[in-house]
This record gives C-alpha cells, structure tokens and sequence, in this order.
C-alpha cells in the first residue's frame, strides 16, 4: 500500500497500548493520566437547546470563548474572545501547531523530558526535535540559551505547570527568563497547561505567555483533566500573527469542536459550582497525592530518587540503579501492576534510562501500597538479574 511518507514516521503511542493492557478491573494502573472515576462531575443535559445539535461555527461557541478569555486576562494573559479557538481536546492544538509550522527538518525546542503524544505529533510531521534538560524548577538556562544561539527552531514547546511527565512547576525566576531569552530570540511559545488547576500546595505563577514582550504564542488548555475528558473540548489562544491560519487548520481538519460538550464545557466555566468541583477535586487529589508519597517512601526509598508534585498528577521517578524500564512492563503487568516506562518521554529513549511516571489519582490509597509493592518487586528482580 502507498501511504504518505510521513506513515514511516508515525510511531503508535506506548501509553495508549498500556492503557489497552490495563483496563482489566484486577490491574492496578499507575499508567494514564486519567481523572479518578469518581470525580467525574455528574453532568445534566436536560437543559441543552436542541440547536447544539446543529453545525457550528469553526471558532468556536462565542459565549464559551468569552468565558475562555475572561479566565486567561485573570490569570494575566492579555487577550481577546476573538483569540480563543475551540478545540477536540488540547491535543488538538498539538496537531493544528505541527501543521502550521513543521515541515521535514523543522527544528523544533523541547524539555527533554516532554509529554509524550506531543513528541508523537510533531514528529510526525518529521520535526527535528532539540531538547533542553529539565531540571527541579523548570529548565536550565545555560542549555537553552545554548539551543537558541546554535539552532533556529520554528517554536519552543513548553509545559511549565505541573509538567507531564515530570511534575516539575517552573519557578518565578525561571518562566521571568524564559520568557525574557525566546523575546531575544524572537521564538514562538506554545505553552500547553493541562494541569494548571490541579494545584495541592500554595502558589501560583502567572503563565510565560503573559510575560512575553515580542515573541508570538500560543497557549493551550483544556478540561479533560478538571472535568471530563470524554467531552474532547480543550482551548488554545493565540496573537493575531498565528490565528486565522489555526483557524482555518481547524477548519479543514474537523469543521468544528463537538457542540454538545462545548454547551457541557460553558455550564461549568467560571461557575460557583465549578469552584467547588475544583476544591474538591484539589483535596481529593491531595490526599492520594500524599498516599502516595507514604507508600514510595516505604518501597521505594532504597530504589529511586523523586520530587513531591505540588500538583498535576504524576511522580516521576529516577532509579538509583538505572535500567531500561520499558522490560518491566510485562513482568509488571504479570503482578496486576501497570505502570508508564520514562523511556519514550525522551527524543532518544535509548539515551535516557531508568526512569518511570506513576499516577497517582486513579489507584485506590487502600490499594496503592500492595500496587507499588509489586512494582518494587519486579524492579529488584530485575537489578538482580542484570547483576548475575
Ligand atoms: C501535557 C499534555 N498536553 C495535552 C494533553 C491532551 O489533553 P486533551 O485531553 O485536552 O487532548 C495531555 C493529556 O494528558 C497532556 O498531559
């Protein structure tokens, strides 16, 4: 069969195949990145006008694109409804960008590591992606300076808050010269922020578009994480260079965002009742959060090294003793554990060894600590046997 050459690039997503392995009930999963099942709002739909079943407009309902606004100028973006596009989940955004800029070659600036269905996306475009490590408050600035003098990406990729896969939330001091080194360099931001409001600890800081001066951007947001992924409703903003080109992206790839679930998506944004499922839904998190900690200081404290997130919901460990952890997989998945190799958060898997993201808001705390004493097993076997 002829396909395109960009099918030769096209790599199947890892996480999506563990996800498949995992959906046995028996199975603890650390693996996805999903909503805990019972914090998914019960939605009404009795209120729906029957015109949500209509064709829409490409951009976007207006009122939810106003609601859209309304929250980035608080959160200190500058910017217009008319910047807003609705998109099918901020994955959306991810695609609609690769095709706006990428061609074979493009180079484009990555924090290594970096969600993993974007490196999917861009790649398959046939990006040449330059990365820069991350480091516990975002990342290091001696390496991006570096990047931004020897390369000439068509944009930085960047998730500051929460970052998936690392937890990593960039500090004042680093989005401030974030911001300040892609305006020397004049290098477009896309800031994808999924995980904003899923905060445990005190502190917030403003995102790096708002600091931006020159640079063009493109911020990406969605409510999969906050209310229901299966509404495939996310958001992106952008300056008036980059807009009607997303616009008409988005035309031709979908002709518009579902209206059902933008219709679902308004009745929640900026409402009381959102507030009060985000407070809950902060607590809730919190709390396996911690569950978590105790129960990897139990099993683990020997084994790897970690950071506690102060939100989003991933840890990311790093073994003492590293090993390609993709082969844990399915010994892992033997003992009923699913779990999400570090490996393909990498540009180069092969490079980077030894590290594993754990999700910490879909396994049960009763359950948590005989999940994570099974996983502790199988690593331990493992070092034993590349040691023999
Ligand atoms: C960093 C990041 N960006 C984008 C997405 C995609 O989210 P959505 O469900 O809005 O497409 C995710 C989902 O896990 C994510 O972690």
């Amino acid at each position: 069969m002829a396909f395109s050459e960009r099918i030769a690039r096209l790599k199947s997503s890892l996480i999506r195949e563990i996800l498949a392995a995992a959906q046995r009930p028996e199975v603890m999963s650390f693996a996805g990145g999903l909503p805990a099942e019972p914090m998914l709002p019960k939605v009404e739909w009795a209120e729906m006008p029957a015109s949500m079943g209509q064709y829409g407009m490409s951009e976007g309902e207006p009122a939810l694109r106003e609601a859209i606004a309304a929250e980035a100028r608080a959160l200190g973006i500058a910017c217009e409804a008319s910047q807003v596009l609705i998109v099918s989940g901020s994955q959306q955004t991810l695609d609609l960008a690769s095709k706006l800029f990428i061609d074979p070659g493009t180079e484009v600036l990555l924090e290594a590591p970096t969600y993993l269905a974007a490196l999917q996306a861009f790649q398959l475009f046939g990006a040449d992606c330059i990365t820069v490590p991350q480091e516990a408050d975002g990342p290091e600035l001696v390496a991006l300076r570096q990047r931004l003098e020897q390369h000439k990406p068509a944009f930085a990729y960047l998730i500051p808050t929460f970052q998936n896969p690392s937890g990593v939330r960039y500090s004042e001091a680093k989005r401030q010269a974030v911001a300040a080194l892609l305006d020397e360099f004049g290098v477009t931001l896309i800031e994808d922020e999924p995980y904003r409001e899923l905060v445990f600890d005190e502190g917030r800081a403003a995102p790096i578009v708002s600091r931006l001066q020159k640079a063009s951007w493109i911020y990406t947001g969605t409510v999969s994480k906050t209310l229901l992924p299966g509404l495939r409703v996310g958001f992106l903003i952008a300056t008036p260079d980059l807009f009607p080109h997303l616009l008409r992206l988005k035309q031709s790839a979908d002709l518009h965002t579902n209206r059902i679930g933008q219709w679902q998506a308004l009745q929640w944004l900026g409402s009381e009742q959102y507030k009060a499922h985000l407070a809950e839904l902060r607590d809730f998190y919190r709390v396996r959060r911690d569950a978590m900690q105790v129960a990897l200081e139990e099993h683990f404290s020997d084994l790897a090294d970690w950071n506690v997130p102060e939100g989003g919901l991933f840890f990311w460990l790093t073994l003492k003793d590293p090993l390609d952890t993709r082969t844990l997989l399915n010994p892992a998945l033997e003992q009923n554990v699913a779990f999400m190799p570090g490996e393909p958060f990498f540009t180069h898997p092969e490079q980077h060894p030894g590290y594993l993201r754990l999700n910490f808001s879909h396994v049960a705390p009763e359950r948590l600590g005989e999940g994570l004493r099974r996983l502790a097993l199988v690593i331990r076997q493992a070092q034993a046997a590349k040691a023999a």
